[in-house]
């Protein structure tokens, strides 16, 4: 089976109930809101525009991965780094506020044949806990890599949806080590893989690592977005088969089908 279907689903605008909003770390927050339509439709690896001001300004939704989703309650979440005006704006949202989101786009992550590893820096983690959350059994180990100091509340909230995750920090003062790259898996299986995301840099040492398993080596990349359905052509990625739209075509890509600069 592929890991990846290119995506069909019906986007629309839902006005959301903020339920929650925590700052998780200095740069880290976590945004839950109520709305029962919009979080039936979410599927793993589904991401939402949120549209944080309730004027034009600014005119663009910001994108981000479903963290996680209460059917139950009818709730969905995002976690996000504050990176600039956006996401700025998001972290001035308090419970009871109506936020607008648009959704859901991406396409699915599917169970595979054999098991995913999973690999993350950081916030990367968020597009992968659903499907970690909904297919245990199709997930072997989950490994985290976060700063350290100053991030336990970030890394406490991820292990109470998915408590298998192994924490790693760059400056080891907790979790399992400084590195993952000493416990990453190599020489796989046929059927494993490992699936990725993070900035920029891990993508780039997660390559390196992979060097001679090329086609083991999945990762999600990140690119501006305007449309978040196959219209505006913003989020092109260039790969062997052809241009893909992040946002309809493909989530994942096989660091064998992309050039290197690609990350
Ligand atoms: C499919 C997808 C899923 C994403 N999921 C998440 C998620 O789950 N959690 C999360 O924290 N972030 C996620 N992002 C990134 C997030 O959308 C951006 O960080 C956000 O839009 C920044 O908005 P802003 O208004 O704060 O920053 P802006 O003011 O727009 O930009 C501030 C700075 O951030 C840079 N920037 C803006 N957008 C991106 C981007 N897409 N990638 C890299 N750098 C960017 C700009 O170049 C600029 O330097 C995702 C992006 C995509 C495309
Ligand atoms: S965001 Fe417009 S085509 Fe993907």
């Amino acid at each position: 089976m592929s890991d990846f279907i290119s995506s069909t689903n019906k986007i629309e605008d839902f006005m959301c109930l903020v339920t929650g909003s925590e700052k998780l770390s200095g740069r880290m927050g976590w945004l839950t809101v109520s709305c029962r339509d919009l979080a039936e439709k979410i599927f793993p690896g589904a991401c939402v525009m949120v549209f944080p001001s309730d004027s034009n300004d600014p005119l663009l939704g910001r994108p981000f991965a479903v963290a996680d989703v209460d059917i139950e309650k009818g709730e969905l979440s995002v976690c996000y780094m504050v990176l600039g005006r956006g996401t700025e704006m998001m972290m001035q949202l308090i419970a009871g506020k109506e936020v607008r989101l648009r959704g859901p786009f991406g396409v699915p992550l599917l169970p595979v044949d054999g098991k995913v590893n999973i690999a993350a820096g950081g916030v990367g983690i968020a597009t992968f806990l659903y499907f970690a959350k909904k297919y245990p059994e199709k997930t072997a180990n989950i490994y985290l890599g976060v700063p350290g100091k100053g991030y336990e509340k970030f890394v406490d909230r991820i292990l109470e949806l998915v408590p298998e995750v192994h924490i790693f920090t760059d400056d080891g003062s907790f979790g399992e080590g400084n590195s993952m790259f000493k416990v990453l898996p190599k020489n796989m299986d046929e059927n494993e893989r490992v699936w990725s995301s993070g900035p920029p840099g891990f993508i780039n040492a997660l390559r390196k690592h992979y060097a001679d398993e090329k086609d083991k080596l999945y990762f999600a990349l990140d690119k501006r977005m305007a449309c978040g359905y196959g219209g505006c052509m913003g989020c092109v990625v260039k790969t062997n088969n052809g241009p893909k739209r992040l946002c309809v075509d493909q989530l994942l890509f096989r660091a064998d089908e992309v050039a290197d600069d690609e990350n």
